[in-house]
């Protein structure tokens, strides 16, 4: 085959996959790219496993539109990654908000990731269990879980996931570790600790979520010192925004970009996989989030292949 998926199998990756959604699952020309064989090996749900959209209300748990995700998942023969059991952001107030003391913060976390990865038990190859720990300048992000429980919280998630699927790979993900510095530190520093403390961690999952002409050069670095520790990682939500409008020196630029990426990837042994965080321009996320950035993904807005396709391809 010809797609992604198979491009990567054969440089000896486990998956090229890609996140997705149900919202998008009505359009049928999006959905003929997704389903296609080889194209995507692995998917990620966007938004549907979040907080917000499975416990909306304490102890009440939703499942419907995550299902649909895995079911898809399944009838195309793709590996699911779960994204995410605790986050501070789409978190419903109820959990941010409630002046919880410790020990019920510990019991609602608790609940929340077993009854989440208990629900797919032997469904997901691996769960982005911790999502966004820490600031850009490598310290605790001040959210209601390190505030409330320092930094136990991490293994409270962690030991709730493995008690709920022990065969899932289960991932710390971030964003800004991409380059060597204080927060790519501050990872590997609790990846050590963990690992000491014996708290069951297999991964760490980098974001990538990059500019065109900015993208990191030591990102392979920071990954193979983790790996070093007996962990894998992986490229969980790869997209590179540029300014709108696009040219073609933006898109060949683009295309440069995305090939380096996937070099940095296949320079280390322990680099799983690659996930894009959508793959068409029509879905991303990137303009509602950076005003006037956009063009991220190598479809652009008509589902048509972009130079960045081909960058994908040669980086393999
Ligand atoms: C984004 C989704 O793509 C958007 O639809 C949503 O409005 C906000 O979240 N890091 C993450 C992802 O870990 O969950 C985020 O996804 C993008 C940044």
């Amino acid at each position: 085959g010809s797609g992604l998926d198979s491009v990567a199998k054969g440089a000896g990756k486990k998956y090229f996959g890609t996140a997705s959604d149900t919202n998008e699952f009505s359009d049928t020309a999006y959905m003929a790219i997704l389903n296609q064989a080889g194209m995507f090996g692995a998917l990620t749900p966007l938004n549907s496993m979040k907080w917000d959209s499975t416990e909306p209300s304490r102890g009440s748990f939703s499942f419907t539109n995550a299902d649909q995700v895995v079911a898809r998942a399944k009838q195309n023969g793709q590996i699911m990654r779960g994204h995410n059991c605790v986050w501070y952001n789409q978190l419903p107030s109820w959990v941010s908000s409630s002046g919880f003391n410790s020990t019920t913060l510990t019991s609602v976390i608790q609940t929340h990731c077993s009854t989440l990865v208990g629900h797919y038990k032997g469904e997901i190859y691996a769960w982005d269990v911790i999502n966004e720990p820490f600031n850009d300048d490598g310290t605790w992000r001040s959210d209601v879980f390190y505030n409330t429980l320092g930094t136990n919280y991490v293994q409270i998630g962690l030991q709730s996931a493995k008690g709920a699927d022990g065969n899932a790979k289960l991932y710390i993900n971030e964003y800004n570790i991409e380059m060597t510095g204080a927060k790519a530190t501050s990872m590997i520093n609790l990846v050590k600790s963990l690992k000491s403390a014996g708290v069951p961690i297999d991964g760490v999952g980098f974001q990538c979520h990059f500019i065109v002409g900015e993208v990191p050069t030591s990102m392979s670095s920071v990954m193979s010192q983790i790996t070093a520790m007996g962990l894998e990682v992986a490229i969980t939500e790869l997209d590179i925004r540029m300014t709108l409008p696009s040219t073609q020196a933006l898109l060949n630029q683009q295309q440069t970009d995305y090939e380096n990426v996937i070099k940095q990837c296949m320079a280390v042994a322990g680099c799983v996989g690659i996930s894009i965080w959508d793959f068409t321009d029509k879905y991303s996320w990137v303009p509602q989030t950076f005003s006037g950035q956009g063009a991220a993904l190598p479809w652009d807005q008509n589902l048509a292949k972009k130079p960045a396709y081909n960058g994908i391809v040669a980086g393999f």
